[in-house]
């Protein structure tokens, strides 16, 4: 080696780059102590083939020593280049990434450097990959804090509902209750005063007929007959017991519907007439229909029942016929239609209560299901009804579906496992 290179080897000697000196044809003239780390050849065998005459190339064979050798392009230029990011494959099949730098030395020598960089660049791969992990983990938490946020918001509203609606169960069952031994004094009596009056009655008429009454009698029984206009009388009381007894029937069908609504507590399934449960609660809210919508039925005949939450169950159809009625403006039809039927298996019951009404635009139909949204006035609806519908068909693991059209009525289909599944039998009390 020339003299000339005395001071670059001294530089080079303790560098922690592998570097070499190579002539014009690149065999090795000069290697230091990093450049020999980095072939991964012994050192006796290195120095041995370095001494033979060994090529750069043949020594550490990189991809870019034959299309590309860096210390022949920097040679060419006559100027020193430096190219980052080199991918090599040793022959261990090991990839690694190098810088490498090469400086021509007049026209007959070239200095090279390499610096092997595949650990750093896979840390800064790795420290990516986890930045960005990272950067994901955080936008999920978020979406996860909205989510429960949401559901939170959701779960104390159907707390407060709940509590609602459970108050209102107890105040509708305790008035049923109290309204039930009146009525029925006045039901169960009613038919023995009609046989008193009857027999009272008989009684006048029977003295009234007596020929030989003393004249003075005669005269006080027919001015009294007169004063209070006896056979108005008669005939008149007849008829007072008549809508006495239409009355108390009618209340006694009331509470009847009352105790029928409120029957059971949270969480109890029990064996449910739905075709009943439809016609108390038309019953209930025929002040809402009665002469203005024509109620047709469309009932499979042998209906089975369901098991189910007979006062939820009612409450769902408590809810949309309400809604229905209340959709119809003036005359109109509403149509409730219940058949068997099968949904992914399972025996269900299908019923879907059709209305002539006003139709639900598109952009209300997407949150008629929300809580506390209405678009009617205040007394007329809390937004809470088909809310609690279809948390209530959702925890039978049954489903609401809605269809309308603007200005020719909307049909809302209820559809309800015959039987819950185990799961919905434990956890009912718990999701309504
Ligand atoms: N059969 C129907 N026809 C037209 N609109 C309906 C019908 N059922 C529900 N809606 C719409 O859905 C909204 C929410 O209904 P609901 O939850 O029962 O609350 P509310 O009846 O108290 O307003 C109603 O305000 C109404 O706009
Ligand atoms: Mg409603």
């Amino acid at each position: 080696m020339p003299p000339i290179f005395e001071p670059v080897r001294e530089l080079l000697e303790g560098s922690l780059d592998g570097a070499v000196i190579l002539d014009r044809d690149r065999r090795i003239l000069y290697y230091n102590q990093a450049y020999e780390a980095l072939s991964r050849v012994r050192g006796r065998e290195l120095a041995h083939r370095v001494a033979a005459g060994a090529r750069c190339y043949e020594i550490f064979p990189l991809d870019v020593c034959e299309s590309a050798c860096v210390g022949c392009r920097a040679r060419d230029a006559k100027r020193a280049i430096r190219v980052d990011e080199i991918r090599a494959k040793r022959r261990d099949g090991e990839d690694l990434t190098f810088i490498v730098a090469a400086a021509p030395v007049g026209d007959d020598y070239i200095v090279e450097t390499y610096r092997d960089v595949t650990a750093e660049l896979r840390i800064q791969r790795r420290l990516k990959v986890l930045l960005e992990r990272e950067r994901q983990a955080k936008v999920d938490l978020e979406a996860r804090v909205e989510e429960r946020t949401r559901e939170l918001r959701q779960a104390q509203a159907q707390l407060v509902l709940q509590d609602k609606m459970s108050t209102l169960g107890r105040l509708v069952a305790g008035m049923a209750h109290e309204l039930n031994n009146p009525v029925n004094f006045v039901y169960g009596n009613v038919d023995f005063l009609a046989q008193y009056v009857d027999d009272l009655l008989t009684l006048v008429r029977t003295a009234d007929q007596f020929a030989a009454l003393p004249p003075a009698l005669r005269a006080e029984l027919d001015a009294i007959k007169q004063r209070i206009e006896f056979d108005y009388l008669v005939e008149d009381s007849h008829k007072l017991l008549n809508s006495i007894r239409n009355g108390a029937e009618r209340i006694a069908a009331i509470v009847r519907d009352l105790k029928n609504f409120s029957r059971t507590g949270a969480g109890d399934m029990v064996e449910t007439d739905v075709i009943a449960g439809i016609e108390t609660t038309l019953n209930l809210i025929s002040p809402l229909h009665r002469g203005r919508i024509a109620i047709e039925r469309d009932y499979e005949p042998g209906l089975p029942k369901l098991v189910a939450n007979a006062g939820h169950i009612n409450q769902v159809f408590m809810n949309i016929l309400t809604n229905a009625a209340q959709a119809i403006r003036g005359t109109g039809t509403i149509r409730i239609a219940v058949a068997r039927g099968e949904a992914d298996g399972i025996p269900v019951l299908r019923v879907a209560i059709s209305d002539t009404g006003e139709g639900i635009p598109p952009e209300v139909r997407e949150r008629i299901t929300d809580p506390f949204f209405t678009t009617k006035g205040v007394g007329e609806g809390t937004g809470l009804g088909l809310w609690i519908t279809d948390s209530i068909v959702r925890a039978h693991g049954g489903t609401l579906t809605c269809e309308s059209q603007l200005g020719v009525g909307s049909t809302f289909s209820v559809t309800l496992p015959l039987r819950p599944s185990g799961d919905q039998a434990g956890e009912y009390g718990a999701a309504v």
